[in-house]
């Protein structure tokens, strides 16, 4: 029957649009599937240009918003790279609007707001703000974000999805972006593996098409079917390639041919070339106007206004309007205004017809038409990148702003790549300098520390005074952090020499560098003039200042010039005032961290709790450009929550911290945090696993590995490591301030059974701390005392260490002197007093989870005729602040999302901290939490 063939070749002829992607549009609806459950997935379309991957994307969009999806789309383009953030200004940007513009975005998301308001620079913080935006947009219901060509995407937004996955395991979160196998850009590249590996990723490689595939597809474009070689020869032509099939038939097409055996012959040669020689040939037809104006469309790439390109190709408004016009018509465009081209591959073709050697010079041609165009100096500097130098000043001072602006917002690889660019232009010779000092600040940042040395060490031989002062401060701080002690001495020598007494910031700063050293005892010979500084002239304007105060009162501390009160009233003075109308400064926030952490030590514990609070925004804020803020914060918090007993609090902020600091390669903080976890242990009293994390703690605080030994056993190890200096009443070191140096080696003597020594190491420590405070290291030094004296002095010194200790924040030290006070007593034969103190010793233990002393007391109790109560650790009560806050936040209706987003903490500490809320008040769930919580809560 004539019509059966016919039929079966209207269903071969009209395929799904899609040929022979069954595997991956199954592979993306299943992706879409878990999407909806809940899950956060990534779908990674990989393949060469041409092979189909933006017609699988476009299905697994139609797909989604069929299925109810919001679909955010963004296409990047060949240029894009060097634009910081520019995939997720394309991304975010309409939703933004949708939601009333940049001015509307609220909370942490409104660090991100620069990004989406025409003319702001982005600052830093956009990091933040956008995991925060898309955690917010991705909370709406199911959404996914649809990314075509995205190895032409910028590294820093890739790296904001990436991390933003990783904290929205559980949201209804999908990302389909679609890939070359090699990206441009080595730091692409990595991020792009990053993602495609995350839990929930899945790399789709749609193949060449199959003979049949080319034969479906050639059936669809002539509306017959093919010959059999006709599709052999399309086939092998194009290599399967969707794209260049398309291309090889389609002058055929138009001429009306027919796919015959002898059409085969009609057909050019392979793939790539044919469609370079088939561009070539179509801009020789057009005409030299055209071709102009096509090739400057090809430099400018898509979506540049007509006007632009007509100025580049140097014609007037008409005569472009019609080449272009012509161009689409021949299917060179698709669209003329702006242009845009049918396919990348298009463009590539356009941009090979460039001749040799002029590609570069269009390329500097198109930076200038975009300056008088008033194009964003990002847009020009991507032009610059690919402009062959020709020693403009002018030049090297656009790459250099647009460097600056690309580190203040926390993107050191562009910077990096512009400032490189800059210095091949050359700069002036005068400029030289400060192109190196941001030179050298990207390349720390993108963990290039040698370059960055070698061009610190330039500008501190070559460059003007405070050019030369800055590198020295970097440098300082470089070579520490590379261990670099012999560097670290010869600069010392240096920086005397350059006698830092200054009121720039760069002076200030070293000065304050040097001053530190020279307290800690690393630096003799210290210049006279160095040290003399009155405490009160120092003015608190600049974070720098505040810095310098607090090192200058370090300084006087150590050498005994400044009594404990009087350190405590400089301490207050430099985070006195800190501005609250604009966002802090780096110096500003490190100068407040680093008196945090002494104002704890200090026992101003509520001083330090209430600074690390208000800094928590600007840390956060910071955290992309100034990583370290963030995990030393993290840290100060960790162990302020641990010393007060906030166990809990302490392990879940911990667990937070980890993941920074692995995200961020921030190794030393990493050990930090092992400090942490062992402390936590020694005072639950688990010494077995306070031993292990004691271990692996920080290398460089001897203090630290020092206990390690001592609670795995090894006291002679924890006396090397401690090395307690001998002391006759003179002066006392930094480290026997800052350390229990002496309580610890009273401890260790005790072990090994050297009572006399042990004894006068207690009094030694008693000594320092009766000079020096604070006053909970008095009590602890009082109670080591008492354990060697005879029961009725051991109760007098008890009683003073209860006494000193009354009022401190660190539960977990009242709670040891309380027992030790009770068990005192009963030694005594104070039998009542013993038993009340004891019981209140054993409920504030077994509040805090301190097991071990639990028992002890217990025992204590029992051995003082009493009857031990155990503390019921349930209800409002037993909640944590954290938890409490969480709780409340829960109960009045919000989001997990909204909770994190507000306290500044990541979506999973928030269900942590939910966790344990559930299971203290005993609830099965947040719609129980507002009944039980408006009857316990005040
Ligand atoms: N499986 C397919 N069946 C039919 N046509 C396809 C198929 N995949 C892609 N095409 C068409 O081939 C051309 C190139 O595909 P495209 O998705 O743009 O490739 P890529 O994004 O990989 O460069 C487009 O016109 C597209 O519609
Ligand atoms: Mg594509």
């Amino acid at each position: 029957m004539a019509g059966r063939p016919r039929v079966v070749t209207a269903v071969v002829t009209q395929p799904a649009t899609m040929v022979e992607r069954v595997r991956e549009l199954a592979a993306l609806r299943a992706c879409l599937h878990d999407v909806r459950d809940g899950q956060a997935r990534v779908v990674v379309l990989e393949g060469a240009a041409g092979v189909g991957k933006t017609a699988l994307l476009r299905e697994a969009r139609d797909h989604a918003e069929a299925e109810g999806f919001r679909v955010l789309g963004a296409r990047m383009p060949h240029l894009a790279a060097t634009a910081p953030h520019e995939l997720l200004r394309r991304l975010f940007g309409p939703e933004v609007d949708r939601l009333g513009g940049p001015q509307a975005l609220t909370g942490a998301a409104a660090f991100a707001a620069p990004l989406f308001t025409p003319g702001a620079t982005a600052g830093s913080g956009v990091d933040y703000g956008c995991q925060w935006l898309l955690a917010a947009i991705a909370d709406a219901g199911p959404l996914l974000l649809a990314v075509d060509d995205v190895h032409w995407a910028d590294v820093d937004s890739l790296r904001i999805l990436v991390d933003a996955l990783e904290d929205l395991r559980g949201a209804p979160l999908g990302i389909v972006a679609t890939s070359r196998p090699m990206a441009a850009d080595p730091a692409v590249e990595a991020m792009l593996a990053r993602l495609a590996t995350l839990p929930g990723a899945s790399v789709v490689r749609p193949g060449p098409l199959t003979e049949a595939g080319v034969a479906a597809v050639l059936c669809a474009a002539f509306g017959e079917d093919p010959h059999p070689h006709f599709t052999l020869a399309c086939a092998q032509a194009s290599g399967g390639n969707v794209f260049y099939l398309r291309e090889l038939v389609r002058p055929l097409v138009a001429a009306g041919l027919s796919p015959t055996a002898a059409a085969a012959a009609e057909l050019a040669a392979s793939g790539p070339h044919a469609l370079a020689a088939t561009v070539r040939w179509r801009l020789d037809q057009l005409g030299p106007l055209a071709t102009a104006l096509a090739q400057a469309a090809a430099v400018l790439g898509d979506d540049s206004p007509l006007r632009v390109v007509a100025a580049l190709a140097e014609t007037g408004g008409d005569p472009a309007g019609r080449a272009a016009a012509a161009l689409e018509a021949a299917s060179i465009l698709g669209r003329a205004d702006p242009v845009v081209f049918p396919h990348p591959l298009v463009r590539a073709a356009v941009e090979r017809t460039v001749p040799p050697g002029q590609l570069g010079r269009l390329h500097a041609r198109a930076a200038r038409v975009l300056l008088d165009a008033a194009a964003s100096t990002a847009k020009v500097a991507r032009h610059l990148l690919r402009a062959p130098p020709e020693g403009s000043a002018r030049v090297a001072g656009l790459l250099t702003e647009e460097a600056r602006r690309s580190l203040d917002s926390g993107s050191p690889e562009t910077a990096q790549r512009l400032l490189t660019r800059a210095l091949a232009e050359p700069p002036a010779p005068s400029a030289r300098p400060s192109v190196l000092l941001a030179l050298a600040q990207a390349d720390r940042a993108t963990g290039a520390p040698a370059r960055a040395q070698e061009h610190l060490v330039e500008v501190m031989e070559t460059g003007p005074r405070d050019l030369s002062i800055t590198a020295m401060a970097e440098l300082f701080d470089l070579l520490y952090e590379l261990d670099d002690q012999t560097g670290v001495d010869r600069l010392r020598r240096r920086a005397f020499e350059a006698e830092p007494y200054g009121i720039s910031p760069a002076e200030v700063r070293l000065r304050a560098e040097l001053l530190l050293d020279v307290a800690a005892g690393r630096a003799d010979q210290a210049p006279e003039r160095l040290t003399r500084i009155d405490l009160s002239s120092i003015d608190i304007q600049t974070g720098e200042q505040r810095y310098l105060l607090l090192c200058v009162a370090i300084h006087h501390r150590a050498t005994g010039e400044c009594p404990p009160e009087e350190f405590l009233g400089h301490l207050r003075r430099v985070v006195q005032d800190l501005p609250e109308g604009r966002p802090l400064t780096g110096w500003e926030v490190t100068a407040a961290l680093e008196s945090a952490a002494f104002l704890a030590s200090a026992e101003a514990m509520a001083d330090a709790d209430e600074v690390l609070e208000r800094l928590r925004p600007d840390v956060a804020r910071l955290r992309r450009v100034s990583p370290g803020l963030q995990a030393e914060w993290s840290h100060r918090s960790v162990l302020n929550w641990l010393r007060c007993g906030r166990f809990e609090e302490a392990l879940v902020a911990l667990a937070e911290a980890e993941t920074f600091a692995d995200r961020h390669g921030l190794t030393l903080y990493q050990s930090v945090a092992n400090y942490a976890r062992g402390c936590i242990a020694l005072e639950r009293g688990d010494y077995a696993g306070a031993a292990r994390h004691l271990k692996s703690g920080p290398a460089e605080t001897v203090f630290a590995t020092a206990l390690g030994e001592l609670v795995a056993g090894r006291p002679e190890q924890a006396l090397l490591l401690l090395d307690p200096p001998e002391g006759d009443g003179g002066a006392v070191t930094e480290r026997e301030i800052e350390d229990e140096v002496h309580l610890l080696a009273s401890h260790a003597h005790q072990m090994l059974g050297h009572r006399d020594l042990a004894l006068r190491e207690a009094e030694h420590e008693l000594a320092v701390r009766l000079r020096h405070g604070p006053s909970f290291r008095l009590a602890l030094a009082l109670r080591r005392r008492a354990s060697f004296a005879p029961a009725r002095e051991a109760v007098e010194l008890l009683e003073r260490a209860m006494g000193e200790c009354a009022g401190t924040p660190r539960l977990p030290i009242r709670a040891r002197v309380q027992a030790s006070y009770g068990a005192a007593l009963r030694r005594a034969g104070r039998l009542r007093e013993a038993r009340t103190e004891l019981a209140s010793a054993l409920d504030l233990a077994e509040r805090l989870g301190m097991n071990r002393l639990s028992r002890r007391v217990t025992a204590d109790i029992r051995a003082a005729g009493g009857r031990p109560r155990r503390t019921r650790v349930t209800g409002w009560a037993s909640l944590t602040g954290s938890q409490a806050a969480v709780a409340r936040l829960a109960a009045d209706g919000h989001t997990n999302r909204e909770i994190a987003e507000s306290l500044y903490v990541t979506i999973k500490t928030v269900e942590t901290h939910l966790a344990a809320v559930y299971r203290k008040l005993a609830v099965p769930g947040r719609d129980h939490l507002r009944a039980q919580i408006s009857g316990w809560a005040p």
